[in-house]
């Protein structure tokens, strides 16, 4: 077993405890020469047609971050008035934005419409809504191509059982609705769910959409979603990355077969989150008590469910690194440890019962892969802070990018 951090070089020269020392932990650590390796792979999954990819921001909202996606030729996708506002302030033109809600007021819809944003619709509800107040508009739909994939059911959004988009029995419904408000459905849009690795029912609900995409008349654009999967066990097992050289080119032979039946060619596009910034993030705590409870041994760190909440949430599995005096620990004894935080609850657990290297009050731990829903999930849960988020930059300096947050951010709000 190895570290990645020291394989990747991810402080690039940068000591942990220095960091630690400065910003303090927990402490979010991203690397921007990661995140923009990740950007480029996405940017050219499909080269053969044309092709955007949309950064999905809610696996990070951070402003800096927007901008770089901003830089690699990314378009975003936003998912609320909040994250649209956010990608104006990162720089993002309107042409640039998707607006994919789910069960939004007219307001928010109107944002979007004023804005010039191109809005895709779930229900038919909400397409009724959108019609009736900007009549003549386009816009898109969000179909459900019957196959959900993903980490947990929590996260699968196609298929059976999922609240989202609109089945394939109800395109008439959508036609219907389309004439009654003289609205011209551009585009077509799907996201099956979060983080796979095995492709194949991705491509199957791709194939499936493109099948409901024949109903329509010469889209503009047909977008398949996220859910392109890292390897959170890459340390603990040697899992391998995400194929997207198989990927692509068991792709492009689906979208071949499309563009020469349907006789024109839209533009594809994807929605990845979760890729994007996966890697190219870490999070850092301090081990601040170590104990025996019944024969069970547990490291108590300052992480926690509030600060990286998926483990709790989904049962997630993050690899944790050990880091004494800056360096990772990976050789010497090994014992099994549940690594816990410092929240109010016995399933505030960042790592349940992992073979690690013992590990000591005072040590710090690295939890990778928390680029992703890490920092973009965090809350004040127990009034505790959310952390400071640093990147170490391409030329190797470490730049604060989001301060820690303060007392006073507690009190704000309150009419005291
Ligand atoms: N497009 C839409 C419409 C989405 O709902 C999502 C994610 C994405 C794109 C991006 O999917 P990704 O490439 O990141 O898998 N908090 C969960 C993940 C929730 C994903 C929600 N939707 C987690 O930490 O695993």
């Amino acid at each position: 077993m190895k570290s990645f951090i020291e394989k990747v070089d991810f402080f690039a020269g940068n000591d942990p405890e220095k960091l630690a020392a400065e910003y303090g932990t927990p402490l979010y650590v991203y690397n921007e020469d990661i995140i923009r390796q990740s950007m480029r792979t996405l940017k050219n999954i499909i080269t053969k047609y044309p092709y955007t990819a949309n950064f999905s921001m809610k696996a990070n909202s951070n402003l800096t971050i927007l901008k770089m996606a901003l830089e690699e030729g990314l378009n975003a996708d936003a998912m609320s008035e909040g994250e649209m506002r956010l990608l104006f302030k990162a720089g993002f033109p309107a042409e640039r934005i998707f607006f994919v809600p789910n069960n939004v007021a007219v307001d928010e819809l109107k944002f979007a419409v004023d804005n010039k944003i191109m809005v895709s619709l779930d229900s038919i509800d909400q397409l009724e809504l959108f019609g009736k107040n900007f009549p003549g508009s386009e816009c898109a739909v969000r179909l459900n191509p019957g196959v959900g994939a993903g980490h947990h059911e929590k996260v699968v959004t196609a298929g059976k059982n999922t609240k989202f988009a609109i089945t394939d029995d109800q395109i008439d419904n959508i036609f219907e609705i389309a004439k009654k408000y003289d609205l011209k459905v551009v585009g077509i849009n799907q996201h099956v769910g979060s983080l796979f690795m095995d492709p194949e029912p991705f491509l199957q609900a791709v194939k499936n959409l493109l099948h409901m995409a024949e109903k329509f008349d010469n889209l503009k654009f047909i977008d398949f979603g996220g859910g392109y999967g890292v390897p959170y066990h890459k340390v603990s097992e040697d899992e391998q990355p995400f194929d997207f050289e198989s990927f692509t080119k068991k792709l492009e032979l689906i979208l071949d077969d499309f563009v020469k039946e349907a006789g024109y060619t839209p533009l594809f596009k994807t929605e990845p989150g979760r890729y994007t910034t996966c890697e190219g993030g870490v999070l850092l705590g301090r081990v601040h008590a170590v104990k025996t409870n019944a024969d069970k041994k547990f490291a108590g760190t300052d992480i926690g469910m509030n600060i990286l909440a998926r483990p709790t949430l989904y049962g997630s599995w993050h690899d944790v690194e050990v880091l004494r005096d800056g360096k990772p620990v990976y050789e010497g004894d090994r014992e099994v440890v549940t690594v816990t935080g410092n929240i109010c609850e016995s399933g505030d657990i960042i790592a349940k019962e992992r073979d690690i290297p013992v590990i000591k009050t005072g040590d710090l731990v690295c939890v990778l892969d928390s680029g992703s829903y890490g920092y973009a999930m965090a809350s004040n849960y127990n009034q505790r802070l959310r952390p400071a988020e640093v990147m170490i930059m391409a030329d190797g300096s470490c730049k604060l990018i989001r301060r820690k947050d303060t007392y006073e951010d507690l009190l704000r709000g309150f009419d005291i």
